[in-house]
């Protein structure tokens, strides 16, 4: 297992590539099932999570070709045969219960291991199944195990109690081969449900209202295969740009797109921080002084759970109280000891954190304990005095595309350590 060795201080400076998104990447890897034909990824990030749902369409039957050099997936999903139940491939990781939607939507059945809790809160599937039993599935529920089979998936209205972003993806891709017209009514908006829809329709589907919270998908015989190029990752774009702040630096972040950010733009400049926004590409300055701000966390277009700890390093070194409110996970503040080891002053009440601004962090060993709280470590540690070490960035490598090497570039001193 790999650490990484910061040493803070440094200003950054320079210019920063943004890698395509992790979320918009793994529902489209899973969308590939639902043809029996050949898809290519371009431009795809690779991941560690990457890696892992292509294991698990190989385990399926499909054949997967990574090209790590030009960054491109091949994907023939002829192999798969809907045989291999597939019960097992949760365990490796959560995102793969987005390929339920796409099994019973091409093979009529498909059977797999309920997936677990995760560090930051229970996260149900209630809705995903809501979903499927609208569209004519039968659901069960079994030792572990979730099998849902139909013999012929009919559209339906289908109102989402919460814009579930993977309940969405799960159901569009349920229906899109279905008879008849599927309404998803408070479907997520998050940008990538759009990328998902968009990857959709050029494998032949008909999904309408994309960026709105009616989707209306109209189920066509079926589909073919498609080449693809994911959108930016706007949370990896929202962590360098607070990188910024903390580090009171100013560099150019390119490959964005600006509709995307807004959320965080909007609060990054309430703080001070100056963002000179073009199309795909910005400038940060975070050399001001910077205000505290209160945050709360929402479904897109609020502010996203995933800014929630980096936003929470920068606040902590920002004079003056700020209150941080948590509303989408319900344990989502697993960071908040950590940074403290590095000195910051944090109350937890509930939902909520109230934090004191300190001066700077200072080094400390740390632990990354879910992803985003493993980059919000990282970045505090760049702004920090002395040494800050890292442990369990396997978490890190499942959502930042060589984290270090960019940070690197930008001129900060970080190192990864086999530990
Ligand atoms: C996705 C993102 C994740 C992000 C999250 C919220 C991917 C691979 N992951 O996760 O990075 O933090 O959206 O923006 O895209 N819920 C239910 N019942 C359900 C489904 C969800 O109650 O059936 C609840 C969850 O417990 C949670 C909330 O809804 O409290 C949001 O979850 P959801 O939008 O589904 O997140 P994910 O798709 O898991």
């Amino acid at each position: 297992m790999d650490k990484f060795i910061v040493k803070g201080g440094n200003t950054l400076s320079g210019e920063v590539e943004i890698s395509a998104a992790k979320n918009a990447v793994l529902p489209i890897i899973a969308a590939t099932i639902l043809c029996a034909d050949k898809c290519t990824i371009i431009n795809c990030p690779m991941l560690l999570d990457v890696y892992v749902i292509c294991d698990v369409l190989k385990i399926l039957g499909a054949k997967v070709i990574i090209d790590a050099k030009s960054s491109t997936v091949n994907i023939d999903t002829s192999g798969i045969n809907g045989i291999e139940s597939g019960s097992n491939l949760v365990r490796k990781m959560r995102g793969s219960f987005l390929i339920m939607g796409a099994m019973i939507s091409r093979f009529g059945r498909f059977k797999i291991s309920l997936p677990g809790g995760c560090n930051i809160g229970t996260r149900p599937i209630d809705l995903h199944l809501k979903g499927f039993k609208s569209l004519g599935a039968s659901v069960k529920i079994d030792h572990g195990y979730v099998e849902a089979s139909s013999k012929k998936l009919r559209g339906e209205r289908i109102y989402l109690d919460y814009p579930s972003v993977g309940a969405t993806e799960n159901i569009m891709m349920a229906s899109v081969m279905a008879e008849g017209e599927t309404i998803i009514e408070n479907a997520a908006e998050e940008p990538e449900i759009g990328d998902l829809a968009k990857f959709l329709n050029k494998m032949g589907a008909k999904v309408s209202g994309i960026g709105t919270d009616t989707l209306k998908i109209i189920g066509v015989k079926e589909l073919h295969g498609a080449n693809y190029r994911p959108i930016y990752d706007r949370i990896e774009a929202g962590t360098f740009m607070i990188a910024a702040g903390i580090t009171k630096s100013k560099f150019k972040i390119r490959g964005i797109d600006n509709e995307h950010i807004k959320p965080i733009v909007a609060k990054l400049t309430e703080m001070g921080i100056k963002i000179d926004l073009d199309k795909s590409q910005l400038i940060i300055d975070g050399t001001g002084t910077l205000k505290p701000i209160d945050i709360k966390t929402m479904p897109y277009p609020g502010f996203p759970t995933d800014m929630q700890a980096q936003m929470m390093s920068l606040l902590s070194v920002v004079k003056g109280t700020s209150v941080v409110t948590e509303t989408i996970f319900e344990n989502r503040f697993m960071h908040v000891t950590e940074l403290k080891r590095m000195g910051a002053n944090i109350k937890i009440d509930g939902r909520s954190a109230v934090i004191e601004g300190i001066n700077r962090f200072t080094g400390a060993e740390v632990k990354a304990t879910d992803l985003r709280a493993g980059a919000a470590l990282v970045i505090a540690a760049l702004g920090g005095e002395g040494e800050t070490e890292i442990r369990d960035i396997y978490h890190i490598d499942r959502g930042y595309v060589e984290f270090e090497k960019k940070l690197r570039t930008l001129g900060a001193d970080i190192r990864r350590m086999e530990v």
